[in-house]
């Protein structure tokens, strides 16, 4: 029976990583898969999880059982920022449970949703490709729009011609901050008239916040999260520490759910332990447990911030560089300055992309999507003119 299986064509993103390592090519560019680099080109441990971590070695008694729900102290530490420190659990109708990275708390929701009725799921394309991947696992249909103009800026006449079709029962999926691929974000004003939209139509939102911190600030890109939930009577939100805490390969996410009322909640998160179970029975312990020592001690917490504001300067600077650079070639940079968080999305052909790879060792994913902090001072101007070569003449 297992031979009838077709076979599958590895995750292009993640294959990405394997292309970048077999390269031989000293000067080779690695702007793939999602993670943050150092000017080096490195991407450590931050210093306030290595700190916690010894602490944890130091101070676990137990790595017994805990539950489907996982580490609560990590769950309930990340609340004041994530829904602000005024009444994080908005009079007990937010609760949340841990999940394996910003994948499972994704997955869990699309889950939870498809389980209250849901079958359509509005999403503006392009997106990060894993969404469409699970929405198609989950067998849940996926009515897209466009995110954003050729000019670089938010879609949205698109985004509002979506929500006027939808359909009593859908839900829609937003991100939250630094949106991946884009780096194009919803202003504050436009967050203000998505809730709103939203509110009208009466539609589930799933709001996927998986770069907190890499954008703005903390609390500037919590702004649109807090104003969708103020807004509407239900919602989910997926949470990545994976990024703002250098977690990636520990898998550290949590879901929340904001019901009608703390009875209706609590049935929700019974659903949610329940899908839990059946899926990875409990989240892994060790990256949320190092996440909620940093939360619980001010001098780790201000540690940790200290080296997320280190990280968002330095994407800033790269930014700021390219679109300083104005024109690469037919390629025009300057829309990059006001984008936000790793990514942004480039307007090359995929025979430019593939020059870009076998003539400059330069790696992107096949959407155009680079990771801007696989730039450095070391590299940034062999990038500009590799972008400028390959895109004469076009
Ligand atoms: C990315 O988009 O590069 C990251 O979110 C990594 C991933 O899991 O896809």
């Amino acid at each position: 029976m297992l031979s009838n299986l077709e076979q599958q064509p590895a995750d292009a993103l993640l294959a990405l990583i394997k292309l970048h390592n077999a390269d031989p090519r000293a000067d080779k560019i690695d702007l793939g898969v999602g993670v943050y680099r150092t000017g080096q080109g490195a991407t450590p441990v931050f210093g306030a999880i290595k700190a916690a971590e010894q602490k944890l070695v130091d101070t676990q008694e137990s790595k017994s059982y805990l539950g489907p729900e996982g580490d609560m102290g990590f769950v309930h530490a990340l609340m004041p920022y994530i829904f602000g420190k005024e009444d994080p659990s908005k009079d007990g109708r937010i609760e949340g449970m841990q999940a394996p990275g910003g994948t499972g708390a994704v997955r869990l929701a699309v889950a939870l949703a498809k389980r209250s009725g849901v079958t359509r799921i509005i999403m503006g394309l392009p997106s990060w490709p894993n969404h469409a991947q699970i929405l198609g696992d989950l067998a849940v249909e996926l009515v897209s729009f466009s995110h954003a103009g050729t000019d670089g800026k938010v879609d949205m006449d698109a985004l509002r011609g979506a929500i006027a079709a939808a359909q009593p029962g859908d839900a829609i999926m937003l991100h939250g901050c630094c949106h991946n691929p884009t780096g194009i974000d919803y202003s504050e004003a436009q967050w203000d008239e998505i809730a709103a939209l939203i509110k009208a139509k009466g539609l589930l939102p799933i709001l996927d916040l998986a770069y907190q911190g890499l954008g703005a600030g903390m609390e500037e890109d919590a702004y649109g999260v807090r104003t969708v939930l103020a807004a509407v009577p239900e919602a989910l939100v997926a949470y990545s520490c994976d990024k703002n805490f250098g977690m990636y390969r520990d898998r550290v996410g949590a879901i929340y759910v904001m019901a009608l009322d703390a009875a209706a909640l609590n049935r929700v998160l019974s659903n949610g332990h329940a899908l839990a179970r059946a899926a990875w029975s409990m989240p892994p312990d060790h990256g949320g447990a190092a996440v909620r020592l940093i939360l619980e001690d001010a001098g780790l917490t201000a540690m940790w911030l200290d080296e997320l504001d280190t990280m968002r300067a330095r994407m800033r600077q790269v930014r700021a560089r390219l679109a300083a650079a104005g024109q690469a070639g037919n390629i025009d940079l300057t829309a990059i300055g006001h984008q936000n968080g790793l990514f942004s999305v480039l307007p090359l052909s995929s025979e430019q992309i593939l020059r870009l790879r076998s003539d400059h060792g330069i790696y992107m994913a096949g959407s155009g999507r680079v990771n801007i902090a696989g730039l450095t001072t070391g590299n940034i101007d062999k990038f500009i003119a590799a972008l400028a070569a390959v895109s004469a003449g076009t």
